[in-house]
């Protein structure tokens, strides 16, 4: 996608400099574009976990290369893995990119060897990534064709939570690819975007891409959603996910799940898009077995913003009032009209998704 007119990826490596890799320091967004370097284990361990970069795909792509920054190293590898797997437990494409990359470097024996294994892996599962969100893209617009169609060519009305954009993945997003390319086939559409407390990914970054892009928007209030779906101003909602079961239940950002529960009462489709790579083949009980992150109460009590020129953090709640802060759901599949894949769309069901997979039966 295009910032400012330039094409960007949210993860690259660096054209002149193999054992570099670089990143758009998500945190400082909207408000700076600040690309950082990664050059160890440790850097991209601490991007992850700190939130330099975000999102289930991007988090994956950016453990790819710190396996390959391990074998450049000499380091042991399953510490390695272990380092990286430790930085963020709920999204599954983690541990898949780790896991991925050992099974291939395990039988590899020089360092040399290793190393090129490595980033040769890494590019390929960011061009798979590329690939699989253009191909949702692809496979969402028929969606969003039909109630474009339904409404006799008056817009149409989506929204989504979080930040499932490009910004998420390495190109195209997940949620945003069909809104890209239901906006790029000259279909008129309108999002309405979760401001998804307390990171906010929905105001600072899916904003942000939206408006890069030309796509029109409006930045709501996270309880809004329902509001609006009782008053017939959504025609759908399109999320992310970062880890879905093989029965269809979805792990994503905190406050998806009251979002489908208002979908639901609403009669509004509730639609998930995601690559193969967040299905976690091994569960089948979201609410059981997925874990879910929590971070620090800080999150909570502290917003950032734009003070003049200067990015700011200020402080929101009574000093001494302590914070929870949960930073996923598990919507149940029951209240998922349908998953967007790579390879088409489905029913959030076992059988159906094993249909499209049939790899995993
Ligand atoms: O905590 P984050 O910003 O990493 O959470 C991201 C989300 O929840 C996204 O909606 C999800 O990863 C899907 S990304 C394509």
């Amino acid at each position: 996608m295009k910032i400012d007119g330039q094409p960007y990826r949210s993860i690259w490596l660096h054209p002149e400099d193999e054992r570099c890799v670089r990143i758009i320091d998500q945190r400082l967004l909207p408000h700076q574009l600040q690309i950082e370097d990664l050059r160890s284990v440790a850097a991209a361990a601490r991007a992850i976990r700190e939130m330099h970069v975000r999102g289930a795909p991007l988090i994956g792509a950016t453990a790819a290369y710190g396996m390959y920054f391990a074998c450049l190293e000499g380091q042991d590898l399953d510490q390695a893995a272990e380092q990286l797997r430790a930085t963020r437990p709920t999204a599954v494409d983690l541990a898949w990119a780790v896991e991925r990359q050992l099974r291939i470097l395990r039988p590899l024996t020089t360092s040399t060897e290793r190393s090129a294994r490595a980033l040769a892996e890494a590019q390929l599962i960011c061009q798979e990534s590329i690939d699989y969100c253009a191909a949702i893209g692809r496979h969402g617009l028929p969606l969003i064709e039909a109630l474009h169609q339904r409404k006799a060519g008056e817009t149409v009305h989506v929204l989504t939570h979080c930040n499932a954009g490009w910004l998420a993945c390495v190109d195209h997003g997940t949620a945003t690819a069909p809104l890209y390319a239901a906006h790029d086939a000259g279909i008129p559409i309108h999002v309405w975007v979760d401001e998804t407390r307390p990171r906010n990914q929905g105001a600072r970054l899916t904003a942000w891409e939206l408006l890069q892009h030309g796509v029109p928007h409006t930045i709501i209030a996270d309880n809004v959603g329902g509001h609006l779906m009782q008053h017939g101003q959504v025609d759908l909602v399109i999320v992310g996910s970062d880890r879905t079961t093989r029965t269809g239940d979805v792990a994503n950002k905190i406050g998806t799940y009251l979002k489908a529960l208002a979908a639901y009462d609403n009669g509004v489709p509730f639609y998930v898009a995601l690559p193969s790579s967040s299905i976690d083949w091994k569960i089948r009980d979201g609410l059981a077995d997925i874990p879910i992150e929590q971070r620090g109460a800080e999150e909570v009590k502290y917003l950032q913003g734009l003070d003049g020129e200067r990015l700011t953090k200020v402080l929101l709640t009574p000093e001494a009032s302590p914070a929870a802060n949960y930073g996923f759901d598990v919507t149940p599949s029951r209240l998922v009209t349908g998953l967007i894949t790579e390879r088409g769309f489905c029913a959030a069901a076992e059988e159906a998704l094993l249909s499209l997979f049939p790899e995993h039966r």
